[in-house]
């Protein structure tokens, strides 16, 4: 298993860092086998998996229900899993009982966090009572609200240099990596230069020092809305589309089940029918 240690020895050597997002055992059983670095319980899960609109009403009871199953079908691959909307802005004992639980519950390796300097000193906390936290800046699908909707961030020098001052903070509270998600690439390969831990891109260049993707998007299974920065590495809706047809046609039919699928008794065990 990966460890924060060996992840910074990873940028160290140049040597980029694969993440992806997976909520459930069969995914995380294929992401242990492809040997992802980090397999990341992202709430995105709410748009992916439980089909809401944003990430916002996803729980920590969610994630951790969640996290339960990767880990078990990922028992060697470092988890990280996302603290899920204000569950890290209440008061200190909350985010570290929310913390406490998702480790402690759920056995994930790590939790991620959106926000920068603001969130600096709840970083320090955490790492402080030993839960590794990787950052996250950028597009913060959490702060959708606020925001107003989804755009690329740091365009402008004012915004690219806060998010680079947001960055260092964050490695200054202890975290030990940052996602850093759609950004120009030019800006996530300078905090790559200027930081010291791995800076992990989603829709940020191929500059950065590792990439993360989500499950359902790269093998295209899904319903919900799929971002341009994704890279289709398969279709796999049409696929499971063409056997629920074809499981419907055949039950409507009468050719499945087949004598294969059956089974059979003795004759001379047969019941007999009173009545
Ligand atoms: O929830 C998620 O999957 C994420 C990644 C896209 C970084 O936060
Ligand atoms: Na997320």
């Amino acid at each position: 298993m990966k460890t924060v240690k060996s992840l910074a020895q990873m940028k160290q050597n140049k040597e980029k860092i694969v993440m992806m997002t997976a909520y459930d055992y069969p995914s995380a059983v294929l992401c242990e086998q492809a040997g992802m670095d980090l397999i990341l319980v992202g709430d995105s899960l709410g748009m992916v998996v439980l089909g809401y609109e944003t990430t916002i009403p996803v729980t920590v009871d969610e994630m951790i229900y969640h996290t339960k199953t990767v880990r078990r079908g990922a028992a060697s691959t470092f988890v990280v899993t996302d603290m899920p909307f204000m569950s890290y802005h209440g008061s200190i004992d909350t985010t570290l009982d929310n913390a406490r639980r998702i480790m402690q519950e759920s056995g994930a390796s790590a939790v991620k966090l959106e926000g920068g300097g603001k969130i600096a000193e709840t970083v320090k906390r955490l790492t402080d009572s030993g839960v590794p936290v990787m950052g996250h800046l950028g597009l913060t699908p959490q702060s959708v609200g606020v925001e107003g909707g989804y755009k690329v961030h740091g365009k402008q020098r004012k915004e690219a240099e806060a998010l680079i001052e947001d960055a260092k903070k964050l490695e200054q509270s202890g975290a030990f990596a940052i996602v850093l998600e759609c950004v120009p690439q030019q800006l996530a390969e300078i905090a790559s230069e200027a930081l010291q831990i791995p800076v992990i891109g989603i829709g940020a260049g191929a500059g950065a020092d590792g990439q993360v993707l989500v499950y359902h998007d790269i093998v295209g299974y899904g319903s919900h809305h799929v971002p341009k920065f994704v890279k289709k590495y398969g279709e796999i809706s049409p696929v499971i589309l063409d056997a629920l047809t074809s499981y419907k046609q055949e039950v409507k039919n009468g050719t499945f089940p087949a004598q294969e699928h059956s089974f059979t008794m003795k004759e001379e065990e047969l019941p007999t029918l009173y009545g």
